[in-house]
């Protein structure tokens, strides 16, 4: 098409439209859950991002960064960006998308603020565009920006962030994921110090190799918490949550963890770790009061160590990313 001045003069002016638009909760979640790193993960209940995808009559990927965090604009340096990008890979270009980011989650808090993004995104634009991609195929688009975020593909935010409950990564090559539904009475704590780490460096110090002893005790700590979440048997989630392997290095990283964990297990928590890669810390309890009584507990040990901090109790999230209102 020849352009004269007209033309570009009304192609300037020409308005971007909203051709169709949806408003998507990504919940936090908590990696790792002690002993099983990088392939368990749970989902929180209404703590999470809110985002809002728009199909645009301007074609192109366009990011809108509200709420917490300076999260950059360019798609390309964007967790939920690089996931829009592959996803885009199968549409045609006759039409734009806009993603604005209400981040509700600080990045490096270790409630996977990153996979909020990647998996609101995944599952946004599938929703956006009517698209009926599988769970696991929306797992793999987010892992895109897990990867982006972190340098490894790693799915134990992602999944349940996309599916709730709790997220079992079996494999992944190829990805094979299950669901398992949390214990009825199942409470998270979670105290966030204001500290942050990246989740890159905190893969960056984990030792390459493990010791066959210590893989064993590893290895049976997790089998004895995926058998107490099935059966709902309390007392074996509490003695399988126990982490010999990452959360000694970790732990370096956060100021006070082991009186945090201390004072967890005196007011009865089930067992307590480190979230993710940190530096948010998370027990489990069975119910509610415990929950609370933890939540006293470790904003006592933290209370005046200088450090500023969040503290709430979470059920576990039955849904994973949803549309809202
Ligand atoms: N499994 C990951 C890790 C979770 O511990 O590094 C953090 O994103």
């Amino acid at each position: 098409m020849q352009l004269n001045q007209e033309t570009i003069i009304n192609q300037d002016l020409k308005e971007n439209i909203v051709i169709e638009e949806i408003k998507v909760f990504a919940p936090a979640t908590v990696a790792n859950v002690g002993c099983a790193f990088d392939i368990l993960g749970f989902a929180l209940e209404n703590i999470g991002d809110e985002m809002i995808f728009r199909k645009t009559s301007t074609p192109g990927i366009k990011i809108i960064s509200k709420g917490l965090g300076n999260l950059p604009t360019n798609p390309e340096k964007n967790v939920a960006g690089v996931v829009a990008i592959e996803m885009m890979k199968n549409e045609d270009s006759s039409f734009g998308l806009e993603i604005e980011i209400n981040k509700k989650i600080n990045p490096g808090s270790g409630i996977g603020s990153s996979a909020a993004s990647a998996s609101g995104a995944a599952f946004g634009i599938s929703k956006l565009l009517n698209r009926n991609y599988s769970t696991h195929e929306l797992i793999h688009f987010a892992m895109q920006g897990e990867k982006l975020a972190s340098g490894a593909e790693h799915a134990d935010n992602v999944a349940p962030a996309i599916t709730g409950e709790f997220a079992l990564i079996r494999g992944y090559h190829p990805l094979d994921m299950i669901v398992i539904k949390a214990p009825k009475n199942l409470y998270c704590t979670v105290i966030h110090p204001q500290i942050e780490i990246k989740t890159k460096e905190a893969r960056e110090m984990l030792p390459k190799e493990v010791a066959l002893k210590d893989a064993v005790i590893q290895w049976g700590n997790v089998a004895g918490l995926i058998a107490g979440l099935h059966q709902s048997n309390y007392q074996l989630i509490g003695r399988s949550l126990q982490d010999i392997i990452i959360e000694p290095q970790r732990a370096k990283l956060i100021p006070g963890f082991y009186n945090l964990k201390m004072a967890a297990m005196d007011s009865g928590a089930l067992g307590c770790s480190i979230s993710g890669s940190g530096p948010s810390v998370f027990a489990l309890s069975e119910g509610i009061e415990t929950a609370n009584a933890i939540k006293a507990a470790f904003d006592k040990v933290y209370f005046d160590k200088g450090i500023d901090y969040h503290l709430f109790v979470s059920a576990i999230g039955k849904t994973g990313s949803r549309l809202i209102q």
